[in-house]
C-alpha cells in the first residue's frame, strides 16, 4: 500500500501535487479535464482587495525552456471572488488555497480581514471554502519607495505580521527568488507565525525585440518560469529546508514525477506545479499517476522515507 499523503498545519493533502497560483485559474477551469480529487490541492489566481485589469501590452512570451509572463495580477477582487467562486470551492475535495496579493499594506490587511470574516460566516453554516492563505509578497510594490515587498526581509516582516494578525487560517508565505537573502526571508516568516513557506515565484527576466529595438513587455521586465528555473529553485528550496522548522512547498519548473521526487528529497513537504499546466492540461492527473508508478519502481512506499534525504 503506497502512502502519498502530506500534511501542513494539520491539513492533509492526498498527494504532494498542488497546482500553482496563476496557472490553474480558480480550479473549475481544469475540473473539465480531470476530477480535482486526483491532486493534493491548488492555489487560486492571486486576489487583491480591488479588481485589477492587469498589465497593458503583451503578457507572455515563450522561451527556450519556459516562459515569461507579465500578467500583472489581473483578478476580480476579493469581494467578487467570495460572492461567486468561493461557493464552488465549498464542494471541492482538495486543499483549497487562496493566493492573496496587494499593492499597499492596507490592501493586504483589509483583504485578509475580509477572507477571515467570510471564513467565520461559512463556519457558522458548517461550510468551508478556503483551507489556507498563500500570501504573495513576491511581486507588488510598497507605497513608500516602491520597493518590492518580497525583496527586503524587514519590509516583508511588516506585511507578514499584519496578515498573520488578521486571519486565523493557516498562512503560507510565497517567497521571491529575487529576495536579497531567501533564507533570512524564510526564517522571518517562521518567526512571524507563518505555518509554511512556498518558493519560488518567478525570476525577474527580459526579452528584447531586436527589430523594434525595445523590450517586448511594457514594463521592460517579466517573470521567468518553467524548466529553465528548476535547478536554481531546487537549490533555494534545499537551502530553506535546511534552515526552517516549518514545512516548505517547493516549486519552479516541475514537469515530471522525477522532478517531484527531487524537491521532496531536497526537503519539501509538498510541491507546486505551475507552467507545466499550460503544456499539459491534464498535468495533475498524469503527474499523480506517474508519481505512484515511479515510487513503485524505486521501492518507495511512503514519501516520508525520502523527504530531506539529500
Ligand atoms: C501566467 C502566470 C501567472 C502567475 N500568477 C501568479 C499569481 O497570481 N500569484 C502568485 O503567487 N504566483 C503567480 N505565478 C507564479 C507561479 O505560481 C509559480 O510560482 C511560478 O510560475 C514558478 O513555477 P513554475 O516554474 O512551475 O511555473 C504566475 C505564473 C505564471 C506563469
Amino acid at each position: 500500500m503506497m502512502d502519498t499523503t502530506c500534511h501542513i498545519a494539520g491539513i492533509a493533502f492526498r498527494n504532494p501535487i498542488v497546482m500553482a497560483s496563476g496557472t490553474f485559474g480558480f480550479g473549475h477551469e481544469y475540473n473539465r479535464f480531470y476530477p480535482l480529487d486526483r491532486i493534493g490541492g491548488f492555489s487560486g489566481k492571486g486576489l487583491t482587495l480591488h479588481p485589477k485589469s492587469g498589465n497593458e501590452g503583451l503578457r507572455s512570451w515563450e522561451t527556450a525552456a519556459g516562459m515569461l509572463n507579465s500578467v500583472g495580477l489581473e483578478n476580480p477582487g476579493i469581494p467578487a471572488f467570495l460572492s461567486t467562486e468561493a461557493e464552488r470551492w465549498e464542494n471541492y475535495d482538495v486543499v483549497r488555497i487562496l493566493n492573496l496579493g496587494g499593492s499597499s499594506l492596507e490592501d493586504y490587511e483589509r483583504g485578509a480581514a475580509l477572507i477571515e470574516e467570510d471564513y467565520k460566516h461559512r463556519q457558522q453554516r458548517g461550510k468551508k471554502a478556503v483551507d489556507m492563505i498563500e500570501l504573495n509578497i513576491s511581486c507588488p510594490n510598497v507605497k513608500a519607495g516602491g520597493m518590492a515587498y518580497g525583496i527586503q526581509t524587514e519590509t516583508a516582516r511588516t506585511v507578514v505580521g499584519l496578515v498573520r494578525k488578521a486571519t486565523t487560517l493557516p498562512l503560507i508565505v510565497k517567497l521571491s527568488p529575487n529576495a536579497e537573502d531567501i533564507v533570512s526571508m524564510a526564517l522571518m516568516c517562521e518567526e512571524e507565525g507563518a505555518e509554511a513557506v512556498s518558493l519560488v515565484n518567478t525570476f525577474s527576466a527580459m526579452k528584447i525585440d531586436i527589430y523594434k529595438r525595445r523590450s517586448v513587455f511594457e514594463n521592460s521586465y517579466a517573470g521567468l518560469s518553467g524548466p529553465a528555473i528548476k535547478p536554481i529553485a531546487l537549490r533555494m528550496v534545499h537551502q530553506v529546508c535546511q534552515s526552517v522548522h516549518i514545512p516548505v512547498m517547493g516549486l519552479g519548473g516541475i514537469s515530471s514525477a522525477e522532478d517531484i521526487l527531487e524537491f521532496i528529497m531536497a526537503g519539501a513537504e509538498v510541491v507546486q506545479v505551475g507552467t507545466h499546466n499550460f503544456v499539459d492540461l491534464r498535468a495533475g492527473e498524469n503527474l499523480s499517476r506517474d508519481l505512484e508508478n515511479l515510487m513503485r519502481q524505486l521501492g518507495i512506499s511512503s514519501l516520508k522515507e525520502i523527504r530531506g534525504i539529500v
